[in-house]
């Protein structure tokens, strides 16, 4: 089983590790150390030789019960220690207890098919681990040299492409017909949402609890490659700059990011406030510090405008979304973006604190067009985003699972309470989810990670 493991574990790496190798040598040029490109040769070959013996499907096989395995496993220890602070005899203890005896017992079935696979893949040889290992442990070497981080972000995706493989897997046995819903895009109505295609912390790692990402749907000319990134960097509450990326792999990447300060102090006057920021037509909008105001700052004359909303709205978190056990610290406003430009998402005591959408026009300076007024909650929704003229909003079910629950369709004034489009989580929390009308994919925050999910549309 070890030996299985590290095979499944480094062949990926190493044939990554052995495309890019070339490149390497080039960017570290610079460096004290030459490169010993002579060892990756050497290594690439045995690869080949390893690689002739054993089949990817085998592998992604094995690598899959692994990491449902490994998951399991956490989970039981977080049920266990959530068990232990909850056992004062009392019935709930009880419901727990069960809730991990399932649990166990689905570790040990997932184990049990592991063993099924190991005991299949016998025919790895004695001399092919051996190989690996000593492979491995030149890979390691060599990774030292690795000044750019290549080798570690090549991990991360092999890691993703695990997730990935698992997802699917679970898509597959778990696809539910959707409700119909309404909508008024070409491409017909959001049925679905597929993913996480991209799963991986930034460049800030776990810094940054919350945040926002994306893309630009109306870039200005020669930006259409880039991607934005916002970090709360004060207290998980405010942020004064704004960070973008050339490409989608720089971004990933963590490389040669280009910062746009929107004022020197974090917090002041204009700064942004809160997670919840979208980027169109080359402007950021967003909560501006400490006022119930729609800010908008101007990408390249660095200009802010701003526009009011209606008397009592809630900012300073005193209307955020939430669920049950939390509310989204200021988390008042929601811009979005759909084919038609930007909107917002706010309340007010006067609506009950029910969710309230107006539509921005992009003047200058910005100002409200129209507004609905909606029968949701705002404080029972944890984001919302539009897509086609449509609010979608989404709730916590459990920390794996986000549901597209609610839509309100702008056009016919219809509300529906029963959409059940399921997003699949990898952390806890969703700090900030947008729409981007262009690639139609959804672009979302949570507890420091970026994740990017294909809308499907029917
Ligand atoms: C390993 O084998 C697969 C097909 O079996 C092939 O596509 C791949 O290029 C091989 N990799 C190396 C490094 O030889
Ligand atoms: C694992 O499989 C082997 C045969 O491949 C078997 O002898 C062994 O008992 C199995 N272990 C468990 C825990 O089922
Ligand atoms: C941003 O500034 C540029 C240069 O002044 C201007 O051409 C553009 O219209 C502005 N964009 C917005 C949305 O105000
Ligand atoms: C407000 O919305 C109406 C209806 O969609 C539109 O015709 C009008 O141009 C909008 N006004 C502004 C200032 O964008």
């Amino acid at each position: 089983m070890k030996s299985s493991e590290l095979l499944v574990v480094f062949l990926f790496a190493l044939f990554s590790q052995c495309v890019r190798g070339k490149g390497c040598v080039c960017k570290l040029k610079n460096s004290e150390k030459p490169f010993p490109a002579q060892k990756l040769e050497s290594i690439h070959t045995d690869a080949s030789k390893c690689n002739r013996s054993i089949s990817s499907g085998q592998m992604l096989e094995v690598d899959v019960l692994t990491l449902g395995v490994q998951r399991r496993l956490e989970q039981l220890a977080e049920s266990v220690s959530a068990l232990e602070i909850e056992d004062d005899g009392d019935l709930y203890g009880a419901v727990s207890l069960r809730v991990i005896e399932l649990e166990v017992a689905e570790v040990l079935e997932l184990m049990l098919k592991l063993n099924r696979s190991l005991g299949s893949h016998q025919q790895l040889s004695e001399s092919t681990s051996i190989k690996l290992q000593s492979m491995m442990e030149d890979m390691q070497e060599l990774e030292s040299f690795d000044h750019l981080h290549v080798v570690r972000k090549q991990l991360e995706n092999q890691r993703i492409r695990r997730e990935l493989a698992e997802c699917q897997h679970e898509l597959q046995t778990t696809d539910q017909p959707p409700t119909a819903q309404p909508g008024h895009c070409p491409q017909g109505q959001l049925v679905d949402v597929s993913g996480p295609r991209i799963y991986t912390l930034t460049q800030h790692g776990t810094s940054y609890a919350y945040g926002a990402w994306g893309k630009d749907p109306k870039p200005a000319p020669g930006k259409e490659n880039e991607y934005w990134l916002v970090a709360l960097t004060s207290s998980n509450v405010f942020a004064n700059y704004v960070r973008r990326y050339s490409s989608l792999s720089t971004l990933l990447v963590g490389v040669s990011p280009v910062d746009t300060v929107i004022a020197s102090g974090n917090p002041t006057t204009n700064t942004i406030q809160g997670p919840n920021v979208v980027m169109y037509d080359d402007a950021l909008y967003y909560n501006c510090y400490n006022g119930p105001y729609v800010c908008r700052f101007n990408m390249s004359d660095q200009s802010i405008s701003n526009v009011q909303l209606p008397p009592n709205t809630g900012f300073n978190s005193k209307l955020n979304f939430g669920h049950l056990a939390a509310a989204y610290g200021y988390t008042d406003l929601d811009l979005s973006t759909d084919e038609s430009g930007v909107w917002v998402v706010y309340a007010t005591p006067e609506n009950f604190g029910n969710v309230i959408l107006s539509k921005v026009a992009e003047g200058i300076p910005p100002s409200l067009n129209q507004t609905w007024q909606t029968s949701l909650h705002k404080r029972t929704v944890t984001n919302t985003f539009v897509a086609c003229g449509v609010l979608y909003a989404t709730r916590y079910l459990d920390k794996d699972q986000e549901e597209i629950f609610y839509s309100f369709d702008t056009e016919t004034g219809k509300e529906s309470y029963d959409l059940r489009i399921s997003i699949k989580k990898m952390q806890t929390n969703i700090q900030s989810l947008n729409y981007n009308p262009e690639d139609r994919k959804l672009y979302v925050y949570s507890d420091a990670y970026i994740l990017l999910y294909d809308a499907v549309f029917q």
